[in-house]
């Protein structure tokens, strides 16, 4: 018998528990900084040694965070479940806590591409890079995240995986930023839906949503309980 696909959107709500910040929560990440000095095109070309710090930072941030157990429960679930997750974070805590299909929407931390030919992409781990670093055909480095105002090339994809979904986990986002937001117009009406935020999400469209108020590690457990009836 085949497994029910799970599939999970994820935000930064879901590494909140782990110690990294959330971008629109009070402190959260984008309040340190103005979003257009750091995570736009225009930003890297006006002052790129600001824009590789704050990516450097972030990067080295990975060294010092765990998985959570939102993120080890999901993991867990892939013993019941075809667990599919798309997540808007840049982090790998999905991959350290053992999750084996994720689709990264916005990038990775871990990576870095060519500012020329995009199909360069290198895994850096959590190293830092700098002005002057280069691809194999001598051009600048760039972190391989999507920046404001660029494409999300791995919407395409996402968008047939949430429906082809047996069940639907949208989990510490705030549905702030599309496309990844429209993906949750992609379930199936007739499948269960559920939500994990701490705080109140406006779900668009009136969606119906089993909605879990609590946190990622506790909600992920509730909805654990609550989906074993669907194995
Ligand atoms: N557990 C679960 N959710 C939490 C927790 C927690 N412990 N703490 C906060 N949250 C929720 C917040 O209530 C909020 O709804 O996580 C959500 C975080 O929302 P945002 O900070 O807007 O993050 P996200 O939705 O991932 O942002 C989307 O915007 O800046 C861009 O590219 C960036 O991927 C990011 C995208």
């Amino acid at each position: 018998m085949a497994k029910k696909r799970l599939v999970v959107l994820s935000g930064a709500g879901m590494s909140a528990e782990s110690g990294i910040t959330t971008f629109r929560e009070t402190g959260g990440l984008w309040e340190q900084y103005r979003i257009e000095d750091v995570a736009t095109p225009e930003a890297f070309q006006e002052n790129p040694a600001l824009v590789l710090e704050f990516y450097n930072q972030r990067r080295k941030q990975l060294e010092e965070v765990e998985p959570n157990v939102g993120h080890k429960t999901l993991a867990r679930l892939q013993e019941k479940f075809d667990v599919q997750i798309i997540t808007q974070n840049v982090d790998n805590l999905h991959e350290s806590a053992g999750s084996k299909h994720i689709l990264h929407l916005h990038g990775e931390l871990t990576k870095v591409r060519s500012t020329k030919h995009p199909h360069l992409i290198y895994d850096i781990g959590t190293k830092a890079i700098k002005l002057g670093d280069k691809c194999d055909k001598g051009a600048q480095l760039r972190p391989h995240i999507v920046w404001f105002g660029e494409s999300v090339p791995a919407i395409d994809d996402a968008v047939p995986l949430v429906n082809s979904a047996d069940i639907f986990l949208v989990i510490g986002t705030s549905l702030n930023v599309y496309p990844a937001a429209g993906l949750i117009m992609y379930a199936k009406h007739e499948i269960p839906k559920f939500l994990i935020d701490p705080n109140n999400v406006e779900v668009p469209y009136g969606l119906n949503f089993n909605i879990i108020q609590k946190g990622a590690g506790e909600g992920s457990l509730e909805l654990e309980k609550k989906i074993m009836q669907y194995v």
